[in-house]
Formats: structure tokens, sequence, C-alpha cells
């Protein structure tokens, strides 16, 4: 796990393969706006009109005032940057903070969405938590609400292992599966009082496991508390299950050449090209050979 918090430039490498190998595979209904800027949105996302989405939920907010536009999750500020027809979606998540100075608490920021239609990946993400007197936890709901967190408590910079999530200085953990709702909260003991020096704030944020790389820089670093870290979302279609959803053939969205498989994550079903063919398999005679 702490390993992991090391392969930052391999992960990022895998990235960009992982775009190359699904980005030909990806399209739009016919008519539809195909891109947001450099992001291609394969039905069943879509912008504009609503015969361009499957849903509400699948509307992609193409905000043009950004040079290249940037894509936004339908009425929300979370920004996309990819959509993957295989069930995922990755976006771009603020860290949370909870800072402190000489007299007391400075300022905090307790990040988090409730995606109706999303779940966290709990395969492809880690909830990581940085700082020297830190409780981090998210609170979220699967069905009934839960909390999980991280503990990390050091008390010299020096012991603060750099590019480790071993629990000095940095904690990571695993996010249980089927979480739509993602809530941070944060405690300290002495409110950070006997690290002032070199560690006045915690962070906690959600990350694609193997993108972020720890180092005892981030503790004083002011912008650290602005960043935005890549997270994995997994999609699915619907609430029913496959066997549903194939009684219902109005609203079923497995096209020709294509099966219904069940998601890793969550409630609903997905769509896979059959038979070596390849492509969309949620558009009419989007699976090709
Ligand atoms: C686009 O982004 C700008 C800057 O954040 C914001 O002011 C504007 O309301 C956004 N427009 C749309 C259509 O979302
Ligand atoms: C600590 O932060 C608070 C809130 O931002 C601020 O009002 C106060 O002046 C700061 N104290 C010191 C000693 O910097
Ligand atoms: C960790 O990284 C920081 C900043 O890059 C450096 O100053 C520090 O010496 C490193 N600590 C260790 C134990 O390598
Ligand atoms: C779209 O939303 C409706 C109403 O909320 C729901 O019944 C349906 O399952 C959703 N369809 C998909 C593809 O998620
Ligand atoms: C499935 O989704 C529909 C529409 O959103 C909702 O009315 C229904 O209660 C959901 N079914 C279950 C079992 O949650």
């Amino acid at each position: 796990m702490g390993f992991r918090c090391m392969l930052m430039e391999l992960a990022l490498f895998s990235i960009k393969l992982t775009v190359m190998a699904t980005s030909f595979a990806a399209e739009a209904k016919p008519g539809c706006q195909t891109h947001c800027g450099g992001i291609t949105i394969p039905y069943p996302f879509g912008t504009g009109s609503a015969e361009c989405y499957i849903n509400e939920s699948f509307s992609i907010r193409c905000n043009t005032s950004f040079d290249p536009p940037r894509a936004f999750l339908t009425t929300t500020d979370i920004e996309v940057l990819h959509i993957s027809v295989d069930g995922y979606l990755r976006i771009r998540y603020p860290v949370g903070y909870d800072c402190y100075n000489s007299s007391g608490s400075s300022s905090y920021f307790n990040a988090g969405f409730t995606l109706e239609k999303f779940y966290i990946s709990h395969t492809r993400n880690k909830f990581t938590a940085i700082g020297c007197d830190t409780y981090a936890y998210i609170e979220g709901f699967v069905g009934r609400t839960y909390s999980t967190g991280c503990v990390s408590f050091c008390y010299d910079a020096a012991e603060v292992v750099n590019g480790s999530g071993s629990g000095i200085g940095c904690c990571q953990i695993d996010i249980p599966k089927g979480v739509t709702d993602y809530r941070l909260s944060f405690g300290s003991y002495w409110s950070h009082s006997k690290v002032l020096s070199f560690n006045p704030c915690s962070y906690g944020f959600a990350v694609e496991d193997g993108v972020y790389g720890f180092s005892l820089s981030h503790f004083l670093d002011p912008d650290f508390g602005k960043k935005k870290f890549p997270m994995i979302l997994d999609w699915t279609i619907g609430n029913q299950s496959c066997t549903e959803a194939r009684m219902d053939p109005q609203n079923y969205a497995c096209k020709e050449n294509s099966a219904c498989i069940a998601p890793a994550n969550g409630r609903g079903y997905l769509c896979k090209c059959l038979h070596g063919s390849k492509g969309n398999p949620y558009l009419s005679h989007g699976c090709q050979i």
C-alpha cells in the first residue's frame, strides 16, 4: 500500500494508455456533440439536448468559458477528466483541510458530495490523509451511514517518511464498496500545537490509486489546500438487475451484439460488446467487428 504511493509516474503513464485504448471505441449518439474540449463524451453520457444522454444523471455540462472548454457532471461543479464506456469516469476533486495557527483553528474545508447514480470506486481509489496531529475520516451512506478513516501522529519532521502511506505523516486506506456519498471530517488531538512549525494542517482526500506521492514538503506548501486530485467513479444503468432489465425491453440499454453484465460496484447493470466486436454497446449498431 505504501509502496503504491511512489508509483506516481508509472500510474500517470498507464492512465494515458487507458485513454488511448478506449477513445477509439467511444461514440456519442448521432447528431450529438462528441467532445468537450479534449474530453470524449460517449453515450449514455451526452451534452446539449435531452436526446443526447440516457438520463439527467448522464448529462455533461460543457463550459466553453474555459479555454479549452471543461466538462462538468450534470448540475455539479465536479470536473470530468475522462469518461469510459466500460463503466467508470475520472473526475477531479478538491482536497479537504483543517488548519491551525498559534491562536487556534484558522481555516477548514470539509469537501463532500452526494451522487445518487455514481459510486466511488472501491478498487481504484484510496482515501488519503496527511498530517502529524490528524484524524481524518469519511462519513457516507451505503444503504446506511458508515464512517471510516485514517489516523496519523508524529512529533518531529525528521520522523516523516516521504513517498509512504505507512502512517508516519501519511495514511492511506481503502474505500468501502457501494459508496455514493462522500463527506470529510477532521479531528486533531492537540490542535497541531505541538507540530505547528512543520505541520499546521491536516489534509484529506480520495485519490486514484497510485497517483499521489507523499512528501514532507506538502505540509508547508501554501497551495496544497487548493489542489484537486483525480478520483474514479463507477457508473451503472438504472437500478435493476440484468434479469429485471431484460424484462423491460422499452428501457433496456444494451443494443445489438451486446450483453448485459452485473457491475462490480453498485446497483444496476452495464452492457458489453459480444463476439469480439468493439465499440459502444449503448448505441444501436454501436458494437462493430
Ligand atoms: C462556466 O464557468 C464560469 C467560471 O467558473 C462560471 O462563472 C459560469 O457560470 C460557468 N457557466 C456554465 C454554463 O456553467
Ligand atoms: C489565525 O487564523 C485566524 C482565522 O484565519 C485569524 O483571524 C487570526 O488572526 C490568525 N492568528 C494568527 C496569530 O495568525
Ligand atoms: C522528504 O522530502 C523533503 C522535501 O522534498 C526533504 O526536505 C526531506 O529531507 C525528505 N525527507 C526524507 C526523510 O527523505
Ligand atoms: C433514469 O432515471 C429514471 C428516473 O429517475 C430511472 O427510473 C431510470 O432507471 C434511470 N435510467 C438510467 C439509465 O439510469
Ligand atoms: C429504482 O429507481 C426508481 C427511479 O429512480 C425508483 O423509483 C425505485 O424506487 C428504485 N428501486 C429501488 C428498488 O430502489
